[in-house]
């Protein structure tokens, strides 16, 4: 695996790399779970050169949140997508990304509008921003997200589709723990208490998921759920929704491609989680 820093270092590598067929990207940033596999995985059944990129973007995180604190895992990274097959790793510098001067922004309204969007005010800026820096630079044939981060898939596709970025955007399901707790980069900021009891959020979702399926009313199910979250000892829940899973709206009945979507907060650690119905 060749490892770049600077955007000419990447420019430099790329022709080489793109001279062993298709290319797929994996942006992250870091921090590398069994999720990330997952997307590394796909994108070596999708394409015969993998790239990925670790870039803790500092534009999608909102003043007082963990931007300081985000696990940083360079070394580790690097050897987990070497050992995956990863070809090419770009690590840039938040100077590369955003040099002096730097001052355009991609705002995709409607999709971004709710949920994340409402708790994290601004946050799909920039993540639209920086994901359409990463594609251009890169120009892969396909780039791999998680379905864990579900409104930030949706907010990529619409935007992937609205400029028109030559790119098939996959969606990867979601790597769960043997409990059913999403992996996440996040869960490291929890306490033993607060690992166990995290568990509620996945089963939540499930058991609002089995509620509407079997035709009980959609609001009864979602209070329901809620209620099992504060149980749980979860502080504060930012949504549990029904959504249409294009438009991400929310839906008080079921309709035809739905998601079941929630973000809670257990101590200090905000977690956000979702399934299909
Ligand atoms: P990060 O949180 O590092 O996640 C990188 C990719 O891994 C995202 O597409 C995310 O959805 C996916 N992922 C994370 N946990 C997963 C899990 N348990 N199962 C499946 N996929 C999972 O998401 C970001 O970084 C950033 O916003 C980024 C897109 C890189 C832009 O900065």
């Amino acid at each position: 695996m060749q490892t770049v820093r600077s955007s000419e270092e990447l420019a430099a590598a790329l022709p080489e790399v793109r001279k062993g067929g298709t290319l797929a990207l994996v942006p992250t940033m870091g921090a590398l779970h069994d999720g990330h596999m997952a997307l590394l995985d796909e994108a070596k059944r999708r394409a015969e050169k993998v790239a990925a990129t670790i870039f803790v973007n500092p534009t999608q995180f909102a003043p007082g949140e963990d931007l300081d604190r985000y696990p940083r895992r360079e070394a580790g990274d690097a050897r987990m997508l070497e050992e995956a097959g990863c070809d090419l790793l770009w690590m840039p510098s938040v100077q590369d990304i955003y040099p002096a001067g730097f001052s355009t922004t991609i705002k995709v309204s409607g999709v971004s509008a709710r949920w994340e969007g409402e708790a994290r005010p601004g946050h799909f800026d920039g993540v639209a921003t920086i994901v359409a820096k990463l594609l251009l630079a890169v120009r892969p044939a396909v780039a791999l997200f998680g379905e864990k981060d579900f409104q930030q898939l949706v907010v990529i596709r619409r935007m992937v589709a609205d400029l028109g970025i030559s790119v098939d955007v996959v969606g990867v399901s979601t790597v769960r723990e043997a409990d059913g707790l999403a992996r996440s980069s996040r869960n490291t900021y929890l306490s033993e208490d607060e690992r166990q009891r995290a568990v509620a959020l996945p089963r939540a979702l499930r058991l609002a998921r089995e509620a509407i399926r079997g035709g009980e009313p959609v609001a009864a199910s979602l209070r329901r759920a809620k209620q099992s979250l504060v149980d749980a000892g979860f502080l504060r829940i930012d949504y549990l929704a029904l959504v249409d899973a294009a438009t991400l709206d929310p839906l008080d009945e079921a309709a035809a491609d739905m998601r079941l979507i929630a973000a809670a907060v257990i101590g200090s650690t905000r977690l956000i989680d979702n399934v299909a119905i």
